[in-house]
């Protein structure tokens, strides 16, 4: 599968990393080029990058990986209200927490919703938002010899479809909790988990309270 990836920070590295491992093409996209450049050469000799907007159009998929407060404006610089992503499958990632009070600086709806408006057509689906990325980074993530669950949230089944695979493909066990207005309690959660992270808690094992 060709994956654009949106964003060049830590959770953009870590799920390009382990979708290039386990077989898929991706393209790196960040409002600064050279940053992008940087991280598709870590990625390998023949990774693309280019412009938020290139990202966009890149692929099938397409994973929305941005600080919290330039989520908005990275998917309107990459095109979304033009339709750029219409038809592809837009994975949200990011959690729109305030990190002095640990709360959601989002209103009524949640930021996979906002999203979902802003790039019509689109499939959204929330996914990948509720662990470190120290997680994502496991190969696989596995725990007690159990797989990571992880919860999806979406209203398109072929969307949810694209994501589950690509959970699989990271040792991941998705696990479809429905339609996208579900998100609203995944951002909700991990907002607890950050709180928790920023605490000192590990970030591999964060709900353990006692340490191995
Ligand atoms: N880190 C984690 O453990 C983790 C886990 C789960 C979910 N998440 C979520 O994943 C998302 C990304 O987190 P991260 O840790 O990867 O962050 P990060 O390492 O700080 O990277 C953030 C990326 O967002 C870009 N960005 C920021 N503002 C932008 C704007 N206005 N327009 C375009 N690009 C902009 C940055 O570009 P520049 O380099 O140019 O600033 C950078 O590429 C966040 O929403 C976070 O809540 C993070």
């Amino acid at each position: 599968m060709k994956i654009g990836i949106i964003g060049a920070g830590m959770m953009a590295s870590v799920l390009a990393a382990r979708w290039t491992t386990a077989g898929h093409e991706v393209m790196i996209g960040a409002r600064d080029v050279g940053r992008a450049k940087a991280l598709a050469t870590r990625l390998g000799p023949d990774v693309p990058s280019g412009t938020l907007r290139e990202a966009a159009v890149y692929g099938d998929a397409a994973l929305l990986a941005i600080w919290p407060t330039g989520v908005i404006p990275a998917l309107l610089e990459a095109g979304a209200a033009d339709g750029t992503l219409a038809g592809r499958t837009l994975i949200d990632c990011n959690n729109p927490v305030e990190t002095g009070s640990f709360t959601l600086t989002t209103g009524d709806i949640s930021l996979a919703e906002q999203i979902a408006r802003l790039a019509p057509g689109s499939r959204v689906v929330k996914a990948f938002n509720q662990c470190h990325a120290d997680v994502w980074a496991m190969e696989p993530p596995r725990f007690d010899d159990r797989s990571l669950v992880v919860p999806i949230a979406g209203d398109d089944p072929a969307g949810k479809d694209v994501v589950s695979e690509l959970v699989r493909d990271i040792g991941g066990e998705p696990r479809d909790i429905g339609p996208l207005h579900r998100a609203r309690h995944l951002e909700a959660m991990a907002a607890v988990v950050i709180g928790l992270l920023y605490t000192g808690a590990p970030s591999r094992t964060v709900f353990n309270l006692v340490e191995a």
